[in-house]
């Protein structure tokens, strides 16, 4: 049975006001039904698209039967290279299909069949055979890879290499040094609702419902794509299932349907099947991260150095900054972080939660808990004596930094305190029980933003912005943030989000969507309430203000800005089997002030979750013969389900942070992610004695070195 405590150390007194539980607001028309997905939508007239994917890793199409499935009844269009209309690029290569012969990796589209009916279009889908002129595949990563370079920047515009001081010395030098290798699994996004856009051409006008984290940047890069004037594309996401990432940036299935749309002139819908994500979607890259640690015999680092490694396709270039968050973890002199790219033939890797820390982070946490063994510190108080007094890497003061509460909090919570450090001594039945710790840390971010206010006649206020709600609790919290402003109940704010023809704003990502859209909405509100205090009339239209956050933005102070965790874990693991099970987590959050105490909840229960699933579940196995991910549905790809999961328990300091947008909240859409899985390994090693460095920890890993049960 799964139990989930939550201690909400919150002020729920004003009870929709910012902090309060407040339940989403559209959670009725969810639950029944009336809440509409993308793909939900039918206008009239439209036709259904089914994306063909590439059957060889590498190659060049030299032909197809496509006269012959245009022929089947029902079949309206089969749409290859040689029908599409030609694509501008917008500086993602993963967008431009249809454009060539030439196939990049298996899976990738190479046609669009639309057909009157889903049924017909899937059907004419499955007849559709290519020839090709077969390559090779080049799809496995390794830390000698010969196409290993140094991008220019790592994703989100982070520095590639990085270096103080001099690691191979401090390594020579100290008492105690850790070298060690750790590898993470590719990982695939798996939202509830597939990617899917229903996609209407009008007087040289694009209109698509897609399921995306951001309308304005999809709606930006089809302009781009399409050479349309950007007035001339809009995009609406109105209820979204679910994202992590993958639909932080247009993918091909709203271009896709765009073209279907364009050639047939009739709206087309297009989804991705959940098989089809796991090449189209976006995924977490693998990874190989070298940890260097030297230490002295109290612990102190001297020397703290990340070397990642990872992979991207042939068509975009994309770097998972899997070493950027260990440059501002935990103080030491000497320290190199350092990134490697290789373009091999595979699909290429996107954003997942958490990009960088969740694998970075498990690396660096993962070397952090056995230099604790090493020297034979509590790893709890290892990480303290490396707490950093300002950011190690940019000098800058924090503008709050709460780790060392939230270790202690989370310590007591957890009832870490009397840890016997031996590990491998300890049963109960048939289990090998032992328990875990690692810290958890993820950037304060915010992006330009804009947002509308209207003050309408009679007492009710409209507020427009660009918020997407990906699940997460935005359409909630943006209402919350507009009433409390505004000084008026909630039931009195007409909230329209999800539309490109709002103000720009960014994306539900970075977990920076919250603290940026709230800061907009929180700036129109202000002025809209002055106006009003100064006595300016409500005329019939209503008195509308319209701010963005730019300015604002550049005026910030000098701060590094990150929230923080702290995750601790008990594991059991099974004598007979090796099979490791969690029946206990906590974590303890600091992230400035926590907007709605409901949905944080579940924003911090899901990332623990996800950090849980990608320890001992989540694998994507790449044959290297087909050069695909072999396990491409959720029969195979196993992704933790409730019977997964026991207890997670979840609390969040009262943290007060001025440096930081109006509200004072640092995001937390990533954090709960981060630091997990470091824990899971950390509990299994000390249950076990049994060190696994390659994520997923699954049974065969293990059972090997396990003593018998008798
Ligand atoms: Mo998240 S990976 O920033 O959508």
């Amino acid at each position: 049975m799964t139990t989930i405590d939550v201690v909400t150390p919150v002020d729920t007194s004003v009870p929709t006001g910012l902090g309060a539980p407040v339940a989403r607001l559209e959670g009725r028309d969810k639950v029944t039904g009336a809440a509409r997905y993308s793909y939900e939508h039918t206008p009239e007239g439209v036709l259904y698209g089914w994306i063909v994917q590439s059957s060889v890793t590498t190659g060049t199409i030299t032909g197809s039967n496509r006269d012959e499935v245009l022929a089947m009844p029902g079949v309206r269009d089969v749409i290859t290279h040689e029908q599409a209309p030609h694509l501008e690029d917008a500086e993602d290569g993963e967008l431009l299909v249809l454009q060539s012969a030439d196939v990049a990796y298996r899976g990738q589209p190479v046609a669009l069949v639309v057909a009157d009916t889903f049924d017909t279009a899937r059907e004419a889908a499955s007849a559709l055979a290519f020839d090709y002129d077969e390559g090779r595949g080049d799809v496995v990563l390794s830390t000698d890879h010969p196409s290993l370079y140094a991008p220019e920047t790592v994703n989100a515009g982070f520095e590639t290499d990085t270096s103080q001081g001099d690691v191979d010395a401090a390594m020579a030098d100290s008492a105690v040094t850790i070298d060690e290798t750790y590898e993470t699994a590719a990982l695939f996004n798996s939202p509830m609702e597939p990617h899917a856009t229903v996609a209407t051409w009008a007087d040289g006008e694009l209109d698509v419902l897609d399921s995306n984290q951001g309308t304005s940047g999809v709606a930006t890069t089809l302009a781009t794509l399409f050479s349309l004037d950007p007035s001339a594309v809009r995009v609406r996401a109105e209820h979204v299932g679910g994202g992590f990432g993958s639909k932080g940036s247009a993918r091909p299935v709203v271009v896709l349907a765009s073209i279907g749309a364009m050639l047939t002139g009739r709206p087309v819908k297009v989804a991705y099947t959940r098989q089809m994500m796991f090449a189209i979607a976006g995924y977490r890259t693998p990874t190989i991260s070298r940890v260097r640690l030297a230490a002295d015999s109290e612990g102190h680092l001297s020397a703290l150095s990340h070397e990642a490694y990872s992979h991207s396709s042939t068509l975009q270039e994309f770097t998972e900054q899997t070493a950027e968050p260990t440059r501002h973890l935990w103080a030491a002199p000497s320290r190199l972080m350092t990134h490697r790219l290789a373009r091999l033939d595979v699909p290429t890797p996107r954003w997942m939660r958490a990009p960088g820390e969740a694998p970075g982070i498990y690396a660096v946490e993962s070397a952090m808990d056995e230099l604790a063994s090493k020297l034979d510190v509590d790893p709890v108080e290892l990480r303290v004596r490396n707490e950093p007094e300002v950011d190690p890497h940019t000098g800058q003061p924090f503008s709050s930094r709460h780790l060392v509460d939230c270790l202690r909090r989370g310590a007591e919570l957890f009832g870490w305190a009397g840890r016997d450090p031996r590990q491998g001594v300890r049963r109960v039945g048939r289990w090998l029980v032992g328990t875990g710790v690692a810290a958890a840390t993820y950037p304060a971010s915010v992006m330009p933003a804009g947002a509308r206010v209207t003050a309408l006649p009679g007492g009710r206020f409209e507020v427009g912005v660009n918020a997407t709600d990906i699940g997460q609790g935005a359409r909630t919290v943006m209402a919350q943030i507009a009433a409390s402003e505004l000084g008026v109940p909630l039931d009195l704010v007409d909230l329209h989000i999800a539309d490109s023809r709002l103000p720009t704003a960014g994306v539900a990502g970075g977990s920076s969507g919250t603290a940026s859209w709230g800061w907009a909405v929180t700036k129109a509100s202000r002025q809209v309430t002055e106006l009003l205090a100064q006595g300016q009339p409500v005329p019939p239209e209503g008195l509308e203000v319209v701010v963005d956050i730019a300015e604002d933005i550049a005026a910030m102070s000098d701060h590094s800005r990150f929230a923080y965790g702290a995750q601790f874990v008990e594991a059991r693991v099974d004598l007979d089997s090796g099979e490791v099970v969690v029946p206990r987590m906590v974590g303890v959050f600091a992230a400035g002030r926590i907007m709605n105490a409901r949905t944080a909840r579940s924003q911090f229960v899901g990332g623990m979750t996800m950090g849980l699933s990608m320890a001992l579940h989540e694998h994507g196995m790449l044959d290297p013969t087909q050069g695909d991910y072999g396990n491409h549905d959720f029969a195979t790809y196993h992704v933790a389900s409730n019977a997964d999961v026991g207890s997670i328990e979840v609390e969040w300091l009262d943290e007060q942070d001025p440096h930081l947008a109006p509200m004072g909240g640092k995001g937390i859409g990533e954090i709960g992610n981060v630091g997990a899985a470091a824990a899971v390994a950390n509990a299994v090693a000390h249950a076990t004695g049994i060190r696994v460095r390659d994520l997923p920890i699954q049974p065969d890993k293990l059972l090997a070195g396990l003593p018998t049960r008798y």
